[in-house]
């Protein structure tokens, strides 16, 4: 199937950084990088920056060095991506919870939550279930404290889209829509 590329309407769009946030399996890697592709940007996963700089996995990072040590190294790849050219960016499911980061977006960036339910989340990552914060006696359960810890941060996102279980496609249209009326309001006022 070709992949309509969205119309230069969309061109404003490119002038600035656009972040997706979400819980693991919210399908951030998966939007953004159709996303970038029509909007005509660039796509950047952070995951796999983080992993390029430290030269080793997330998951080798998280057993060799900690969950802290990752969070600062996060941090720093994020600050350094959104310091270059605009792009989409997809973060890792904790990157938002650090108040630097958030505060930096804001500033530098238009950020989009991919909101999905914890019954598709479940469905989702039991299928993929390579992450380390999720190797834990009760996944599932980890899971939902995991969502109620930080839903209510990941609100503060400038966008929020409900990803639902939808095609990826009809994720990145809904995504587009709301980042071109979010774009047309701005410049109305
Ligand atoms: C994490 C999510 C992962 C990765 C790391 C920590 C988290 O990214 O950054 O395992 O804290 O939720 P994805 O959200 O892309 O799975």
């Amino acid at each position: 199937m070709k992949i309509e590329k969205f119309s230069h309407k969309f061109d404003y769009v490119k002038k600035k950084t656009i972040v997706l946030v979400g819980i693991m399996g919210a399908g951030k890697t998966t939007v953004g990088k159709i996303l970038a592709d029509r909007i005509g940007i660039q796509f950047v996963d952070a995951d796999q920056e983080i992993e390029r700089a430290a030269g080793c996995t997330i998951t080798d990072i998280f057993e060799k060095y900690g969950e802290a040590e990752f969070r600062k190294g996060e941090e720093r790849v994020i600050s350094r991506i959104l310091s270059g050219q605009p792009c989409v960016l997809a973060t890792g499911g904790g990157a938002f919870m650090s108040q630097a980061t958030r505060l930096l977006i804001k500033k530098t960036a238009t950020s989009v939550w991919l909101r999905v339910s914890f019954e598709v989340l479940a469905k989702r990552l039991e299928k993929r279930s390579g992450r380390p914060l999720l190797q834990t006696v009760d996944p599932q359960q980890t899971l939902r404290a995991l969502i109620n810890k930080r839903y209510p941060i990941y609100n503060d996102a400038d966008l929020i889209v409900d990803a639902k279980d939808d095609a990826v496609d009809i994720t990145v249209s809904k995504v587009a829509e709301c980042l071109g009326d979010y774009y047309n309001a701005k410049q109305s006022v």
